[in-house]
């Protein structure tokens, strides 16, 4: 069943019934304000630190699970009657309720009693504010007399603080009201210099500032007694809950549209000029006005709307496709690319799956997500790599986290991830095969921040690969620290404490505990390193990086294999896990496919008979499980990943995020069609017919799909926040498609499905558009090109002469 439909034009996807499984949500903002907002306008927003630098409350997991948001609600003054447009909070009984999802702003509207009402929201580019430009119209034979009250709730700044320190937070709360703007100042007064508001575009019929006058006492959003009475009560919060709710008068006559704007905004001031006049304690709102005034102005907004579709015109054309299969189109074209701006920007700090105070920015997860991004903003791409090197340690390890406001490693979780610090490696040679800017290594960085320890980028990349030389188990394969990628294989932890996290829990010294998948990850970023560093000139060096990749190699081949499959890793007393001898967890899908993408095995017939077991012991029709039997209880020795119910997350789910191994290993034993099969089996869109099971949004991968072990196989959790985007959109446009980036310049090597006849894709790459068509004349994976009508040795296409702009890549597959 469905619960909307893709409208591939306009890049919505338009949710028809409000009561979607979940909710179902969209972010808005792309740089440094954000919002979330679900399809019933719930959500919050923030400005770059999701815990930091809240700017409106949401309480998670709310009942019903989204409750509180972006509010506006509609009186008839008639009969005083009042529902919400957007149908949460009040959930009336609405006539054409639609939301449509876009890149980067949501429209939500309706219809009730012959009123017509939708509501755009979005985030200029450049701005630190959210505009609601509300539309409504009387579609009613007789003039009709509405209010329309907006809502919002602030949030105390620190989400966490907020949301547990109520013996202080009670008595901060202030506001200045001005002009029908709100201004919400709490802490303002002593070490802050940022403010949040609320602004109008018309004349307002008064305000409310205190949570309890708005909604009346034991009452909640549904039901506002401001609103049921028709009337605010111009309250000014002191402490409490501070909140920012206008009153405007409509008069519309039949068929007549009116329209309001209402913005909500963060601004800072310079600490010197934080009040006006500067002996007073009220805020110095000089420079925030002409903001305000901008935006309030409809032809303004109208631009800043315009500006913004420009925007992703141009982003997306980066990488457009015409395959025979929609889904791969829609979500190449579309909802993956967007999915990964999402992903770099939050990494996996706030959605409504993360909390916004739990995580920072993850070093693992973020140079995962450049493959994603790279090709989209080369320069914020480059701007990351130098933030998470610079939280490196000098050892060559890194801080798991950082906070995006700080910029500084997040000390409660620490270090000693041991696959943490090749990802650097893989993010960075992933920039410089998009861009070929190479002086990004010469780059000045600290490490762990410190003034004084500035070393050039590529230094970094070199103590990361030494990281785990210096740490090799008694197999000769890495010690795997706190976990691997698989955050739940907590192999040194033993906890037997209720609540102690497994992340950071080490009850073993970690000097026996292996890792089969840091070997993989090794071999992988060991050859980037050393293509780098022959690039550079410096083959001594190259030389000695392939060579400790030949030696781990090797290991693997004869201490990580299992017969039939590659081993996943060896425990705290040396015994396997993730072979044939264990009673469960015989074989995980990570080491199939990060070996083989590696290029392990893939002479040896390993690599086939690897991706044979994938196929006939992970593989589901929902997608491919993260490993089998599930584990049926708690082992002490393993970790997190025993802690969960079989069939979930880690626990023989189908972990997406790993999927893409799978894919991309496939192509590299020459299966396309396997490729494309387990491809299509996540795809969100190839899933919208069956929205009552999967249950998360259809144009997002979520990261987990329920495997076969749990009551709600093909179930989905977790949507939006996932290395499944950046993995997924490398694989299917990399490896499955073909188009891929490299130190040389750009190859074109498909491996599709038999029966495709063919595709059509444009590639910007290094400025240069690339328009290409490749044709199937036979079964096979043999490329023959024709570069600008002249066919043309190998797989890379060359860089054209200078000042071409467009080249024709006529390509052939037998
Ligand atoms: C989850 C992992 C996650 C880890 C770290 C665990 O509970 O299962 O997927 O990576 O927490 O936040
Ligand atoms: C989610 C984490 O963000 C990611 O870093 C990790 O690799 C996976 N979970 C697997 O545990």
């Amino acid at each position: 069943m469905r619960y909307g439909y893709f409208d591939d034009k306009n890049r919505e996807y338009v949710i028809t019934q409000p009561d979607t499984p979940l909710p179902w949500i969209n972010y808005l903002g792309c740089q440094a304000y954000f919002g979330i907002i679900s399809n019933t306008a719930g959500g919050y927003s923030f400005y770059r630190d999701a815990r930091l630098r809240r700017v409106s409350r949401y309480r998670y997991n709310n009942v019903p699970y989204d409750l509180g948001g972006r509010y506006i609600y509609l009186r008839d003054d008639e009969s005083g009657e009042f529902w919400s447009p957007s149908w949460q909070p009040t959930r009336n009984d609405l006539e054409d309720y639609t939301c449509r999802h876009g890149l980067g702003y949501t429209i939500i509207g309706s219809r009730y009693s012959g009123i017509e009402a939708h509501s755009t929201y979005f985030v200029p580019l450049d701005e630190d504010l959210e505009i609601w430009r509300l539309t409504v119209t009387n579609r009613r034979s007789k003039p009709a007399s509405l209010s329309v009250y907006s809502s919002i709730e602030f949030c105390l700044w620190d989400a966490n603080d907020d949301a547990t320190n109520f013996q202080r937070n009670f008595s901060i709360g202030e506001v200045e009201i001005e002009d029908g703007t709100i201004y919400h100042k709490t802490e303002y007064r002593e070490r802050r210099n940022h403010f949040a508001y609320f602004a109008c575009s018309r004349k307002t019929e008064g305000f409310d500032t205190q949570r309890e006058a708005f909604v009346g006492p034991y009452r909640g959003w549904e039901k506002p007694l401001a609103v049921e009475r028709g009337k605010l009560s111009n309250s000014v919060a002191h402490g409490w809950a501070p909140i920012g709710a206008h009153r405007v008068k409509l008069q519309l006559g039949p068929d007549e549209t009116q329209e309001v704007i209402f913005l909500l905004g963060y601004h800072e001031n310079p600490p010197e000029q934080k009040f006006d006049p500067p002996a007073s304690q009220t805020l110095n709102k000089k420079t925030v006005k002409p903001v305000i005034a901008k935006y309030l102005n409809f032809a303004d907004v109208d631009a800043a709307f315009e500006k913004l579709r420009q925007y992703w015109d141009g982003l997306l054309a980066v990488c457009q496709v015409e395959t025979p299969d929609v889904h791969t189109n829609r979500m190449v074209n579309i909802w993956n690319a967007y999915q990964c701006m999402a992903t770099f920007n939050m990494s996996r700090s706030a959605s409504f799956y993360e909390s916004g105070i739990g995580r920072g920015l993850g070093f693992r997860d973020s140079n995962q997500d450049l493959l994603g991004f790279v090709q989209m903003v080369p320069a914020r791409a480059r701007e990351r790599i130098l933030d998470l090197a610079a939280t490196q340690l000098p050892s060559g390890g890194a801080y798991h986290q950082y906070q995006p406001l700080t910029k500084r490693g997040n000390n409660d979780v620490g270090s000693n991830f041991n696959d943490d610090p090749h990802w650097l490696i893989v993010g960075v040679a992933a920039y410089l095969k998009e861009t070929g800017d190479w002086s990004i290594l010469d780059e000045p960085v600290p490490y762990d921040n410190a003034p004084g320890s500035e070393q050039p980028l590529y230094e970094h990349l070199q103590r990361s690969f030494q990281y785990t030389l210096d740490r090799l188990g008694p197999h000769g394969l890495p010690l795997i620290g706190r976990a691997d990628w698989n955050d739940c294989l907590n192999l040194n932890c033993f906890s037997d404490t209720p609540g102690q996290s497994f992340q950071t829990t080490t009850n073993k010294d970690g000097k026996v505990a292996e890792s089969v998948f840091i070997a993989a990850l090794f071999v992988l970023a060991g050859r980037e390193l050393a293509e780098i560093a022959r690039r550079r000139g410096r083959t001594d060096e190259a030389q000695r990086y392939l060579a400790e990749v030949a030696r781990m190699e090797d290991t693997v081949r004869e201490q990580g294999w299992d017969g039939e499959w590659f081993l996943r890793a060896y425990d705290d007393f040396g015994r396997k896990v993730g072979s044939k001898e264990c009673a469960e967890g015989k074989i995980f899908i990570e080491t199939q496919g990060f070996c083989v993408l590696a290029g392990i095995g893939l002479d040896d017939g390993r690599a086939q008979a690897a991706m044979e077991s994938v196929a006939k012991h992970l593989a589901t029709g929902h997608g491919i499980i993260l490993q089998q039997p599930a584990y049926s209880r708690y082992y002490l020795e393993l970790g997190e990943i025993s802690s969960y119910p079989p069939g979930y997350k880690e626990n023989a789910g189908i972990f997406c995020h790993n999927n893409p191994w799978v894919m991309i290993a496939e192509t590299q034993v020459g299966n396309g069609d396997r490729a494309y099969d387990y491809y299509a089996r996540i795809n969100p869109s190839a899933r919208e017919p069956i929205s009552e099971l999967h249950r998360c949004e259809p144009y997002v991968y979520a990261q987990m799909i329920a495997g076969r072990d749990a009551p709600t196989h093909g179930e989905a959790k977790n949507s939006w926040l996932t290395g499944t985007a950046a993995w997924n959109y490398y694989a299917v446009t990399q490896w499955i498609l073909g188009i891929r980036p490299t130190f040389e310049g750009l190859e074109i090597r498909p491996v599709v499905p038999k029966g495709w006849r063919g595709f059509k894709a444009t590639r910007l790459f290094r400025g240069v558009t690339y328009n290409i068509a490749v044709t199937r004349e036979g079964e096979g994976n043999q490329v023959a090109l024709k570069v600008d009508g002249e066919p043309w040795e190998g797989t890379v296409v060359p860089a054209p002469v200078e000042g071409q702009r467009e080249v024709t890549v006529e390509v052939t597959l037998k």
